[in-house]
């Protein structure tokens, strides 16, 4: 078989493509670049720099390429952006989504995987969140996967196409310090570049309903996020294949509250990251963490990376892009 992955030039999608090497596949990638870059895929790998929302372009590299199966990561994913341009990300993640869908229709493709969120979740009041915890999504980035979720299933049900939603929890850290990633829009990037300028990293709230007050959520490796999909890819593949319909959370089921990364934040970096506490931000859920009982079932899949390693491979891509950080 041979895979299309879109925003395979992303974080996660070239650790999504290193994974599928790894594991013997052949792959392709489609991506637009706006927050990809190509020199994170290896030379062997076919890019076509383009978007999702170009129907042609889509189908002739499907086509082109022998396009059997389909990982759909490209989509845009900061929260606070989705609520001042909704109709942006109703766009480019439910639109571009339904054009890639309707190529994979068309040109016959028998299984699709697409990146869903913990987004879909809202804040739930529960301990560990499973696949059958209500979705109640807080934001339009959430409900574009939410929405994302059911037309893949419905489309995979319509056109006999076995389907996955991986739901990704937070994820961090880096396969090498290459893969590393270039946003500063999460928490353990934010603090890295606070502590660079010599700034104490800031705690949104510790007033929570926590054990220290701090928010609590599920950390996931990206290498782990990248297995996880290597699994879906070989069930995808198995027999019988094209009849699955499964919607997983990728999560470790342990939860780390902001003041557990900053600890470990401190021990990686040698730095004072003790914190400084300021008001809590619109939205931030007290606690969401994933229960990864389903996916272990479903893929016989588990995490293999902890918080340490996950900060000490961030803190190497870090150092690499940003050299003053080790003075
Ligand atoms: C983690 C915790 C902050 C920065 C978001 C999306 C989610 C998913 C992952 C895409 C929170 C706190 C942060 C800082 C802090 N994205 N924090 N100081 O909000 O859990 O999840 O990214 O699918 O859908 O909502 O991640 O990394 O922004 O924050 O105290 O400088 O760290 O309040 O409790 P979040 P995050």
């Amino acid at each position: 078989m041979t895979w299309l992955i879109t925003g395979g030039a992303g974080y996660i999608g070239a650790h999504v493509v290193r994974a599928l090497l790894e594991d013997g596949k052949r792959v392709v990638v489609l991506d637009d670049l706006s927050t990809g870059s190509a020199d994170r895929l290896p030379a062997e790998v076919p890019l076509v720099t383009g978007s999702t929302l170009d129907g042609a372009l889509v189908e002739s590299a499907m086509r082109e390429h022998g396009v059997t199966g389909v990982l759909h990561i490209a989509a845009k994913k900061q929260v606070g952006e989705s609520v001042e341009q909704p109709l942006r990300y109703y766009h480019e993640n439910v639109e571009g989504l339904r054009v890639v869908l309707a190529a994979a229709a068309a040109t016959g493709v028998k299984s699709f995987l697409l990146s869903s969120s913990a987004a879909v979740y809202g804040m739930p009041d529960v301990e560990l969140v499973t696949e059958e915890t209500p979705c109640v999504p807080m934001s339009p980035y959430g409900e574009t996967k939410r929405v994302g979720e059911w037309l893949v299933a419905a489309t995979g049900r319509a056109h006999g196409m076995g389907t996955v939603s991986l739901r990704y929890f937070n994820v961090a850290g880096a396969a090498t310090a290459e893969l590393g990633d270039p946003a500063i829009l999460n928490l353990v990037p934010m603090v890295f570049e606070r502590l660079t300028k010599g700034q104490q990293p800031l705690v949104f709230g510790d007033d929570y309903p926590t054990p220290d007050g701090t928010c609590i959520r599920d950390y996931i490796h990206v290498a782990d996020v990248a297995s996880a999909h290597a699994a879906a890819v070989r069930r995808l593949e198995s027999e019988g294949g094209e009849k699955t319909e499964l919607v997983l959370n990728i999560g470790r089921g342990e939860g780390v509250s902001v003041r557990g990364i900053l600890d470990v934040i401190g021990e990686v970096t040698g730095r004072d990251a003790s914190g400084e506490v300021v008001a809590r931000r619109p939205g931030d859920p007290a606690r969401i963490v994933a229960s990864a009982e389903a996916i272990s079932k479903e893929l016989g899949w588990e995490a293999r990376y902890d918080v340490r390693e996950m900060i000490g491979s961030a803190w190497a891509g870090w150092c690499l892009r940003h050299p003053e950080a080790r003075a």
